[in-house]
């Protein structure tokens, strides 16, 4: 699946993309490369049909330890202002297909930010969230403190911006940033699970289901309730609704064709 040299791509189960984040010697740090390969990886995935799910995992060590502090120390705030990588960032964020993230290791700065930014988290028991940008002058840079406010409210969002300092698998899945939390070895495979019964699912109704679920963390609840209306609506004319529910009542497994 093309040639990258921060990532491995695979497709591990029918309709399941898996991104590997694979720079082991930097703790897989999000040098600009690594977020450019992984926003490639989405953009081909979201105008992919074959396509319908991709998990994120940087393996059962690290997930990402942040943006990579080499390439980022020189950078003034022109440097900074001008450069490409929240094009990357908007490309990942943007994503309209579910994005399920395997965090093991460390999930620090852009790495904690890249996990938030995907619909579902499986942690590996080792896994660390943190946003440790105060140490080094900085804050979240591509909105980490914003979703981890949205996400687990102010009191958890202040002490890791405020403080630096991780949390650990448990206390993220008690936050509400993980779903659920397994042995690091078995995350991975838990994740592509997850992907691959979320692939099985008719894909309009699953575009729809995630714009749904980010709309109401965006829009006034009158708003998103309406929009969703409008969306459930709009299923309707769908062929893989008709066929959903034909296969119920005749007791048989649905064909869903994404139409
Ligand atoms: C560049 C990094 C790196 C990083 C680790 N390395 N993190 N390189 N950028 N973020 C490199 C180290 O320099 C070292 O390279 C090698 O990886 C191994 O790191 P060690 O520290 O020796 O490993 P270990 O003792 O296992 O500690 C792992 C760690 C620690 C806890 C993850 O490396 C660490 O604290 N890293 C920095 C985490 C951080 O501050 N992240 C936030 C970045 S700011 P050498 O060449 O010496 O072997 C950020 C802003 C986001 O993310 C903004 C988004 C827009």
């Amino acid at each position: 699946m093309g040639e990258f040299d921060d990532i491995a791509v695979s497709r591990p189960a029918d309709g399941v993309t898996l991104i590997v984040i694979a720079r082991p010697e930097a703790r897989n740090a999000l040098r600009t490369r690594t977020l450019a390969e992984i926003a490639a990886v989405l953009t081909a995935a979201a105008d992919d049909a074959a396509a319908r799910a991709v998990v994120i995992t940087g393996g059962v060590k690290h997930f990402a330890a942040g943006a990579d502090l080499k390439e980022m120390a020189p950078l003034d705030a022109i440097g900074v202002l001008t450069h490409e990588r929240p094009r990357h960032w908007r490309a990942i964020q943007s994503f309209p297909k579910p994005l399920v993230a395997a965090v093991c290791g460390y999930a620090l700065g852009a790495g904690c930010e890249l996990a938030l930014a995907c619909d579902l988290v499986v942690a590996g028991s080792n896994a660390q969230f943190g946003q440790p940008e105060i140490n080094l002058g900085m804050i979240p840079g591509a909105g980490g403190a914003a979703r981890l406010a949205r996400t687990c409210g102010k009191a958890l969002a202040m002490q890791m911006v405020l403080t630096g300092a991780p949390i650990d698998a448990r206390a993220a899945l008690a936050a509400g940033i993980a779903v659920e939390v397994d042995e690091p070895e078995s995350a991975i495979a838990r994740a592509i699970e997850i992907a691959s019964l979320i692939a099985s699912k008719p894909p309009l109704a699953v575009r729809a289901a995630k714009e749904a679920v980010l709309r109401a963390l965006e829009a006034p609840l009158s708003e998103a309730v309406a929009a969703d209306r409008q969306a459930f609506a709009l299923l309707a004319a769908s062929e893989d609704r008709r066929e959903g529910i034909a296969a119920f009542l005749e007791k048989r497994t649905p064909r869903f064709t994404g139409r």
